[in-house]
Protein backbone atom coordinates (compact mmCIF):
# COMPACT_ATOMS: atom_id res chain seq x y z
CA UNK A 1 0.00 0.00 0.00
CA UNK A 2 1.10 3.41 -0.53
CA UNK A 3 0.39 6.19 2.08
CA UNK A 4 0.15 10.00 1.89
CA UNK A 5 0.60 12.07 5.00
CA UNK A 6 -0.77 15.64 4.21
CA UNK A 7 1.09 18.59 6.42
CA UNK A 8 5.08 19.08 8.23
CA UNK A 9 4.41 19.57 11.93
CA UNK A 10 5.41 17.06 14.83
CA UNK A 11 1.77 15.16 14.42
CA UNK A 12 2.48 14.19 11.17
CA UNK A 13 5.73 13.00 12.15
CA UNK A 14 4.10 10.86 14.55
CA UNK A 15 1.44 9.89 12.41
CA UNK A 16 4.22 9.08 9.41
CA UNK A 17 6.26 6.58 12.00
CA UNK A 18 3.30 4.76 12.78
CA UNK A 19 2.04 4.26 9.61
CA UNK A 20 5.43 3.28 8.65
CA UNK A 21 5.50 0.50 11.18
CA UNK A 22 2.85 -1.11 9.32
CA UNK A 23 2.91 -4.29 7.54
CA UNK A 24 1.13 -2.89 5.08
CA UNK A 25 2.61 -0.22 3.75
CA UNK A 26 5.56 -0.45 1.03
CA UNK A 27 5.57 3.64 0.63
CA UNK A 28 4.97 6.30 2.82
CA UNK A 29 4.95 9.85 0.89
CA UNK A 30 4.91 13.14 3.26
CA UNK A 31 3.78 16.42 1.90
CA UNK A 32 5.57 18.58 2.18
CA UNK A 33 6.60 16.83 5.58
CA UNK A 34 10.37 17.33 7.46
CA UNK A 35 13.53 15.97 7.96
CA UNK A 36 11.53 13.24 10.56
CA UNK A 37 9.44 12.39 8.02
CA UNK A 38 11.94 11.58 5.04
CA UNK A 39 13.82 9.42 7.35
CA UNK A 40 10.64 7.38 7.26
CA UNK A 41 9.58 7.92 3.46
CA UNK A 42 9.72 10.20 0.98
CA UNK A 43 8.83 14.11 0.90
CA UNK A 44 7.20 15.83 -1.50
CA UNK A 45 7.83 19.43 -2.37
CA UNK A 46 3.67 20.61 -2.35
CA UNK A 47 2.31 22.50 0.21
CA UNK A 48 -0.45 20.94 2.45
CA UNK A 49 -2.72 24.29 1.13
CA UNK A 50 -2.15 22.98 -1.98
CA UNK A 51 -5.15 21.21 -2.91
CA UNK A 52 -4.48 21.03 -6.84
CA UNK A 53 -1.13 19.83 -5.95
CA UNK A 54 -1.99 16.89 -3.57
CA UNK A 55 -4.59 15.92 -5.88
CA UNK A 56 -2.39 15.84 -8.96
CA UNK A 57 -0.02 13.95 -6.80
CA UNK A 58 -2.15 11.25 -5.42
CA UNK A 59 -3.62 10.47 -8.61
CA UNK A 60 -0.66 10.26 -10.72
CA UNK A 61 0.92 8.17 -8.09
CA UNK A 62 -2.02 5.43 -6.92
CA UNK A 63 -1.74 6.65 -3.64
CA UNK A 64 -3.88 3.66 -1.85
CA UNK A 65 -4.62 5.90 1.43
CA UNK A 66 -4.13 9.73 2.39
CA UNK A 67 -4.25 10.69 5.88
CA UNK A 68 -4.63 14.43 6.66
CA UNK A 69 -2.75 16.09 9.33
CA UNK A 70 -3.42 19.65 9.57
CA UNK A 71 -7.21 21.24 9.94
CA UNK A 72 -7.29 24.39 7.10
CA UNK A 73 -6.99 22.21 4.26
CA UNK A 74 -10.46 19.18 5.41
CA UNK A 75 -12.08 22.85 5.83
CA UNK A 76 -11.32 23.74 2.67
CA UNK A 77 -12.47 20.72 0.83
CA UNK A 78 -9.65 18.49 0.27
CA UNK A 79 -11.56 15.03 1.32
CA UNK A 80 -14.05 16.29 -0.98
CA UNK A 81 -12.27 16.77 -3.41
CA UNK A 82 -10.30 13.41 -3.17
CA UNK A 83 -13.27 11.63 -3.22
CA UNK A 84 -15.01 12.77 -6.10
CA UNK A 85 -12.35 11.06 -7.86
CA UNK A 86 -12.50 8.03 -6.34
CA UNK A 87 -9.39 8.68 -3.70
CA UNK A 88 -9.26 6.72 -0.50
CA UNK A 89 -9.13 9.89 2.17
CA UNK A 90 -8.58 9.65 5.77
CA UNK A 91 -10.58 13.22 7.20
CA UNK A 92 -13.63 14.52 6.86
CA UNK A 93 -15.31 16.62 4.07
CA UNK A 94 -15.94 19.92 4.46
CA UNK A 95 -19.53 19.73 5.72
CA UNK A 96 -18.36 17.24 8.60
CA UNK A 97 -14.78 19.82 9.22
CA UNK A 98 -16.90 22.60 9.82
CA UNK A 99 -17.01 21.11 13.05
CA UNK A 100 -14.07 23.41 13.44
CA UNK A 101 -13.84 26.04 11.09
CA UNK A 102 -17.10 27.65 12.62
CA UNK A 103 -17.29 28.24 16.72
CA UNK A 104 -21.32 28.94 16.06
CA UNK A 105 -21.93 25.71 13.66
CA UNK A 106 -20.06 23.82 16.72
CA UNK A 107 -21.93 25.07 19.89
CA UNK A 108 -25.30 24.96 17.37
CA UNK A 109 -24.50 21.54 16.82
CA UNK A 110 -24.16 20.61 20.66
CA UNK A 111 -26.90 22.39 22.12
CA UNK A 112 -29.27 20.71 19.25
CA UNK A 113 -27.76 17.28 19.80
CA UNK A 114 -27.76 17.68 24.19
CA UNK A 115 -23.57 17.62 24.22
CA UNK A 116 -22.74 19.45 27.52
CA UNK A 117 -20.96 22.82 26.85
CA UNK A 118 -20.57 25.71 28.26
CA UNK A 119 -23.55 28.14 27.65
CA UNK A 120 -23.33 30.74 24.91
CA UNK A 121 -24.73 33.37 22.85
CA UNK A 122 -23.13 34.48 18.70
CA UNK A 123 -23.30 37.80 17.97
CA UNK A 124 -22.14 39.38 14.17
CA UNK A 125 -21.81 42.42 14.66
CA UNK A 126 -19.79 44.78 16.98
CA UNK A 127 -22.27 47.12 18.29
CA UNK A 128 -24.66 43.79 19.86
CA UNK A 129 -21.79 42.34 21.38
CA UNK A 130 -20.55 45.38 23.37
CA UNK A 131 -24.13 46.13 23.83
CA UNK A 132 -24.60 42.78 25.62
CA UNK A 133 -21.10 43.03 27.54
CA UNK A 134 -22.55 46.03 29.15
CA UNK A 135 -25.82 44.46 29.96
CA UNK A 136 -26.59 42.46 33.51
CA UNK A 137 -26.60 39.45 30.89
CA UNK A 138 -22.77 39.49 30.77
CA UNK A 139 -21.19 37.70 33.60
CA UNK A 140 -16.97 37.60 33.94
CA UNK A 141 -14.64 36.09 33.54
CA UNK A 142 -16.01 35.53 29.68
CA UNK A 143 -14.70 33.83 26.90
CA UNK A 144 -14.62 35.49 23.29
CA UNK A 145 -14.38 32.96 20.56
CA UNK A 146 -13.85 34.18 16.96
CA UNK A 147 -15.98 32.02 14.75
CA UNK A 148 -13.66 30.83 12.37
CA UNK A 149 -10.73 29.27 11.88
CA UNK A 150 -7.70 31.78 13.61
CA UNK A 151 -4.53 29.51 14.01
CA UNK A 152 -5.51 28.96 17.45
CA UNK A 153 -5.28 32.66 18.61
CA UNK A 154 -9.01 33.12 18.18
CA UNK A 155 -9.98 32.31 22.02
CA UNK A 156 -9.21 35.05 24.59
CA UNK A 157 -9.91 34.48 28.22
CA UNK A 158 -11.50 38.13 29.44
CA UNK A 159 -11.34 38.61 33.22
CA UNK A 160 -13.69 41.72 33.08
CA UNK A 161 -15.76 43.80 30.82
CA UNK A 162 -12.86 46.39 29.85
CA UNK A 163 -10.61 43.32 28.42
CA UNK A 164 -13.82 41.51 26.81
CA UNK A 165 -14.39 45.01 25.24
CA UNK A 166 -10.71 45.21 23.70
CA UNK A 167 -11.24 41.13 22.65
CA UNK A 168 -14.46 42.06 20.47
CA UNK A 169 -12.51 45.47 19.25
CA UNK A 170 -9.66 42.81 18.23
CA UNK A 171 -11.40 40.57 16.30
CA UNK A 172 -14.25 42.64 15.41
CA UNK A 173 -13.07 45.86 15.06
CA UNK A 174 -9.62 45.60 14.06
CA UNK A 175 -10.13 42.14 12.58
CA UNK A 176 -7.42 40.43 13.82
CA UNK A 177 -8.16 37.19 12.58
CA UNK A 178 -10.06 38.44 9.08
CA UNK A 179 -13.64 37.08 8.19
CA UNK A 180 -12.67 34.47 11.13
CA UNK A 181 -14.04 37.25 13.07
CA UNK A 182 -17.40 37.87 11.05
CA UNK A 183 -18.93 36.04 14.06
CA UNK A 184 -17.71 35.88 17.73
CA UNK A 185 -19.20 33.46 20.56
CA UNK A 186 -19.11 34.56 23.74
CA UNK A 187 -18.94 31.63 26.29
CA UNK A 188 -19.19 31.11 29.78
CA UNK A 189 -15.60 30.75 31.44
CA UNK A 190 -15.73 26.82 32.83
CA UNK A 191 -12.98 25.60 35.28
CA UNK A 192 -11.01 22.17 35.81
CA UNK A 193 -8.79 20.16 34.09
CA UNK A 194 -8.49 20.09 30.32
CA UNK A 195 -7.90 16.39 28.98
CA UNK A 196 -7.89 15.60 24.87
CA UNK A 197 -9.87 13.10 23.57
CA UNK A 198 -9.36 11.41 20.35
CA UNK A 199 -12.23 9.13 18.57
CA UNK A 200 -11.21 7.20 14.37
CA UNK A 201 -14.70 7.04 13.34
CA UNK A 202 -16.80 6.43 9.78
CA UNK A 203 -19.91 8.82 11.11
CA UNK A 204 -21.49 5.60 12.26
CA UNK A 205 -19.43 3.50 14.97
CA UNK A 206 -15.72 5.01 16.68
CA UNK A 207 -12.88 3.75 17.95
CA UNK A 208 -11.32 4.92 20.89
CA UNK A 209 -7.77 6.48 20.73
CA UNK A 210 -5.76 6.33 24.15
CA UNK A 211 -6.89 9.55 26.24
CA UNK A 212 -4.00 12.69 26.39
CA UNK A 213 -3.92 15.86 28.16
CA UNK A 214 -1.37 18.67 26.52
CA UNK A 215 0.19 21.49 28.49
CA UNK A 216 -0.83 24.95 26.44
CA UNK A 217 0.96 27.76 28.19
CA UNK A 218 4.48 28.68 27.53
CA UNK A 219 5.79 28.55 31.15
CA UNK A 220 6.26 26.48 33.66
CA UNK A 221 3.40 26.35 36.29
CA UNK A 222 0.83 26.67 33.48
CA UNK A 223 1.89 30.70 33.08
CA UNK A 224 2.36 32.80 29.96
CA UNK A 225 0.57 33.07 26.30
CA UNK A 226 -1.07 30.21 24.82
CA UNK A 227 0.60 28.07 22.55
CA UNK A 228 0.37 25.23 20.12
CA UNK A 229 1.06 23.13 22.92
CA UNK A 230 4.14 22.82 25.09
CA UNK A 231 3.87 19.06 26.43
CA UNK A 232 1.82 16.41 26.34
CA UNK A 233 1.05 13.05 28.53
CA UNK A 234 -1.36 10.00 27.91
CA UNK A 235 -3.11 8.54 29.32
CA UNK A 236 -4.71 11.86 30.71
CA UNK A 237 -4.30 12.27 34.46
CA UNK A 238 -7.25 11.23 36.42
CA UNK A 239 -8.96 9.96 33.47
CA UNK A 240 -10.35 6.08 34.73
CA UNK A 241 -12.73 3.79 33.42
CA UNK A 242 -16.29 5.48 34.83
CA UNK A 243 -14.96 8.59 33.95
CA UNK A 244 -14.44 7.72 30.48
CA UNK A 245 -17.19 5.66 30.35
CA UNK A 246 -19.45 9.04 31.34
CA UNK A 247 -17.71 10.86 28.22
CA UNK A 248 -18.67 8.44 25.94
CA UNK A 249 -22.53 8.11 27.36
CA UNK A 250 -22.62 11.89 27.60
CA UNK A 251 -20.66 13.03 24.39
CA UNK A 252 -19.19 10.75 21.54
CA UNK A 253 -22.54 8.84 21.49
CA UNK A 254 -25.05 11.92 21.22
CA UNK A 255 -22.12 13.68 18.76
CA UNK A 256 -22.32 10.29 16.73
CA UNK A 257 -26.10 10.54 16.91
CA UNK A 258 -26.01 13.76 15.88
CA UNK A 259 -24.01 13.61 12.72
CA UNK A 260 -26.26 11.03 11.73
CA UNK A 261 -29.39 13.40 12.54
CA UNK A 262 -27.91 16.05 10.59
CA UNK A 263 -26.99 13.89 7.77
CA UNK A 264 -22.87 15.08 8.16
CA UNK A 265 -20.69 12.43 6.67
CA UNK A 266 -17.20 11.97 8.96
CA UNK A 267 -14.33 9.76 8.17
CA UNK A 268 -11.86 10.92 10.05
CA UNK A 269 -10.51 11.71 13.68
CA UNK A 270 -12.22 13.79 16.36
CA UNK A 271 -10.54 15.19 18.47
CA UNK A 272 -13.05 16.50 21.39
CA UNK A 273 -10.98 19.27 23.80
CA UNK A 274 -12.83 18.80 27.05
CA UNK A 275 -13.26 20.79 30.62
CA UNK A 276 -13.41 18.60 33.55
CA UNK A 277 -15.51 19.91 35.56
CA UNK A 278 -17.13 19.59 38.93
CA UNK A 279 -20.66 19.11 37.58
CA UNK A 280 -19.23 16.57 34.20
CA UNK A 281 -17.28 16.65 31.37
CA UNK A 282 -18.03 19.25 28.92
CA UNK A 283 -16.82 19.80 25.25
CA UNK A 284 -14.50 23.60 24.67
CA UNK A 285 -14.14 22.24 21.12
CA UNK A 286 -14.26 19.70 18.66
CA UNK A 287 -11.34 19.59 15.85
CA UNK A 288 -11.50 17.46 12.84
CA UNK A 289 -8.01 16.22 13.42
CA UNK A 290 -5.06 14.40 15.42
CA UNK A 291 -3.43 17.00 18.22
CA UNK A 292 -0.53 18.38 18.39
CA UNK A 293 1.44 17.50 20.57
CA UNK A 294 -0.93 14.99 21.57
CA UNK A 295 -0.14 12.80 18.61
CA UNK A 296 3.60 12.12 20.09
CA UNK A 297 2.08 10.44 23.33
CA UNK A 298 -1.17 8.97 21.52
CA UNK A 299 0.23 7.14 18.56
CA UNK A 300 3.51 5.68 20.56
CA UNK A 301 0.62 4.05 23.10
CA UNK A 302 -1.02 1.84 20.42
CA UNK A 303 -0.11 -1.39 20.53
CA UNK A 304 -1.52 -2.74 17.13
CA UNK A 305 -1.67 -1.47 13.13
CA UNK A 306 -3.38 1.64 13.00
CA UNK A 307 -3.65 1.04 9.17
CA UNK A 308 -6.34 -1.34 9.00
CA UNK A 309 -8.59 1.14 10.86
CA UNK A 310 -7.93 4.63 9.20
CA UNK A 311 -8.02 2.41 5.79
CA UNK A 312 -11.94 1.25 6.96
CA UNK A 313 -12.98 4.53 8.26
CA UNK A 314 -11.88 6.25 5.21
CA UNK A 315 -14.14 3.71 3.20
CA UNK A 316 -16.93 4.47 5.23
CA UNK A 317 -16.65 0.86 6.92
CA UNK A 318 -15.14 0.95 10.66
CA UNK A 319 -13.73 -1.88 11.46
CA UNK A 320 -10.66 -3.42 13.67
CA UNK A 321 -9.51 -2.82 17.33
CA UNK A 322 -6.83 -1.17 18.69
CA UNK A 323 -4.73 -3.13 21.54
CA UNK A 324 -2.94 0.01 23.79
CA UNK A 325 0.45 -0.45 25.71
CA UNK A 326 -0.22 0.16 29.43
CA UNK A 327 2.63 2.44 29.81
CA UNK A 328 2.49 6.21 30.41
CA UNK A 329 3.84 8.24 27.90
CA UNK A 330 5.08 11.52 27.68
CA UNK A 331 6.22 13.99 25.18
CA UNK A 332 8.17 17.76 25.87
CA UNK A 333 8.49 20.40 23.11
CA UNK A 334 11.67 21.77 22.51
CA UNK A 335 10.87 25.70 21.59
CA UNK A 336 12.72 28.44 19.51
CA UNK A 337 13.69 31.58 21.95
CA UNK A 338 10.67 34.36 21.76
CA UNK A 339 7.73 31.37 20.42
CA UNK A 340 4.92 31.64 20.40
CA UNK A 341 5.87 35.53 19.78
CA UNK A 342 8.57 36.29 16.99
CA UNK A 343 11.67 34.04 16.91
CA UNK A 344 14.42 33.58 15.11
CA UNK A 345 15.18 30.19 12.66
CA UNK A 346 18.38 28.75 10.98
CA UNK A 347 20.17 27.77 14.24
CA UNK A 348 22.03 24.24 13.70
CA UNK A 349 20.47 21.32 16.10
CA UNK A 350 23.10 18.78 17.53
CA UNK A 351 21.18 15.75 18.94
CA UNK A 352 24.49 14.40 21.34
CA UNK A 353 25.56 10.96 20.50
CA UNK A 354 23.94 9.70 23.76
CA UNK A 355 20.60 10.74 23.10
CA UNK A 356 18.67 7.49 24.67
CA UNK A 357 17.76 4.88 22.24
CA UNK A 358 14.31 4.53 24.16
CA UNK A 359 13.15 7.83 23.71
CA UNK A 360 11.37 8.89 20.40
CA UNK A 361 12.52 12.44 18.91
CA UNK A 362 9.81 13.77 16.80
CA UNK A 363 10.65 16.83 14.76
CA UNK A 364 8.29 19.50 13.55
CA UNK A 365 9.88 23.21 13.01
CA UNK A 366 13.07 21.93 11.38
CA UNK A 367 14.50 21.66 7.98
CA UNK A 368 17.75 20.67 6.34
CA UNK A 369 19.95 23.42 5.37
CA UNK A 370 23.80 22.64 3.24
CA UNK A 371 23.34 19.03 4.89
CA UNK A 372 22.98 20.55 8.42
CA UNK A 373 19.58 20.07 10.70
CA UNK A 374 18.58 23.52 11.50
CA UNK A 375 15.51 25.46 13.51
CA UNK A 376 12.70 26.40 11.44
CA UNK A 377 10.05 27.11 13.22
CA UNK A 378 8.91 28.50 16.72
CA UNK A 379 8.08 24.67 17.65
CA UNK A 380 11.15 22.47 16.70
CA UNK A 381 10.66 19.60 18.30
CA UNK A 382 9.94 17.03 20.32
CA UNK A 383 10.60 13.82 22.77
CA UNK A 384 8.62 11.30 23.81
CA UNK A 385 9.47 8.86 26.65
CA UNK A 386 7.61 6.06 27.41
CA UNK A 387 7.59 4.18 31.07
CA UNK A 388 5.61 2.03 33.38
CA UNK A 389 4.34 5.01 34.98
CA UNK A 390 4.09 8.91 34.97
CA UNK A 391 7.29 9.22 36.50
CA UNK A 392 9.38 6.93 34.51
CA UNK A 393 7.56 8.39 31.32
CA UNK A 394 8.80 11.53 32.20
CA UNK A 395 12.42 10.98 33.34
CA UNK A 396 12.95 9.63 29.89
CA UNK A 397 11.26 12.25 27.86
CA UNK A 398 13.65 15.29 29.98
CA UNK A 399 16.68 12.64 29.51
CA UNK A 400 16.33 12.62 26.22
CA UNK A 401 15.57 16.64 25.30
CA UNK A 402 18.81 17.29 27.55
CA UNK A 403 20.55 15.70 24.91
CA UNK A 404 19.23 17.91 22.34
CA UNK A 405 21.17 21.59 21.91
CA UNK A 406 19.92 24.49 19.72
CA UNK A 407 20.60 28.27 20.24
CA UNK A 408 18.26 29.37 22.11
CA UNK A 409 16.42 26.20 22.83
CA UNK A 410 13.55 26.28 25.78
CA UNK A 411 11.05 23.73 26.89
CA UNK A 412 8.78 23.56 29.99
CA UNK A 413 10.15 21.53 32.76
CA UNK A 414 7.13 20.79 34.43
CA UNK A 415 5.05 18.53 31.35
CA UNK A 416 3.13 15.92 32.84
CA UNK A 417 4.45 16.58 36.47
CA UNK A 418 0.88 17.27 37.35
P1 LIG B 1 -10.57 26.20 22.17
O1 LIG B 1 -9.84 26.55 20.91
O2 LIG B 1 -12.02 26.47 22.13
O3 LIG B 1 -10.21 24.84 22.73
O4 LIG B 1 -9.93 27.16 23.27
C1 LIG B 1 -8.56 27.19 23.52
C2 LIG B 1 -8.32 27.11 25.00
O5 LIG B 1 -9.03 28.15 25.67
C3 LIG B 1 -8.84 25.83 25.64
O6 LIG B 1 -7.94 24.77 25.54
C4 LIG B 1 -9.04 26.27 27.07
O7 LIG B 1 -7.80 26.31 27.75
C5 LIG B 1 -9.53 27.69 26.91
N1 LIG B 1 -11.00 27.74 26.90
C6 LIG B 1 -11.82 27.67 25.82
N2 LIG B 1 -13.11 27.77 26.20
C7 LIG B 1 -13.12 27.91 27.53
C8 LIG B 1 -14.15 28.06 28.52
N3 LIG B 1 -15.44 28.10 28.19
N4 LIG B 1 -13.78 28.16 29.81
C9 LIG B 1 -12.48 28.14 30.16
N5 LIG B 1 -11.46 28.02 29.30
C10 LIG B 1 -11.76 27.89 28.00
N1 LIG C 1 -2.69 20.61 21.24
C1 LIG C 1 -3.93 21.14 20.88
C2 LIG C 1 -4.27 21.07 19.46
O1 LIG C 1 -3.69 20.35 18.68
O2 LIG C 1 -5.21 21.77 19.08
Amino acid sequence: MKVLVVGSGGREHALCWKIASSKQVSRIFCAPGNPGTAALGENVPVDAADLDGLLDFALENNIDLTVVGPEQPLVDGLADRFREKGLPVFGPSKTGAILEGSKVFAKEFMFRHKIPTAASNTFGSRENALRFLASENAEFPVVVKADGLAAGKGVLICGDRVSAESAIETVMGKRAFGEAGDRVVLEEFLSGVEASIHIITDGKSYVLLPTAKDHKKIFDGETGPNTGGMGAVSPAPGMDASLLSRIESEIIRPFIRGLNEDGIEFRGTVFFGLMLTEKGPFVLEFNVRFGDPESQVIFPRIESDIVPVLVSAAAGKLSGKLTLKTDTAVTVVGASAGYPGSYSKGFPVDILSDFPDSAILFHAGTRIENGKLVTAGGRVLSVTGMGENRQYARKAAYDGISRVRFDGMTYRKDIAKV
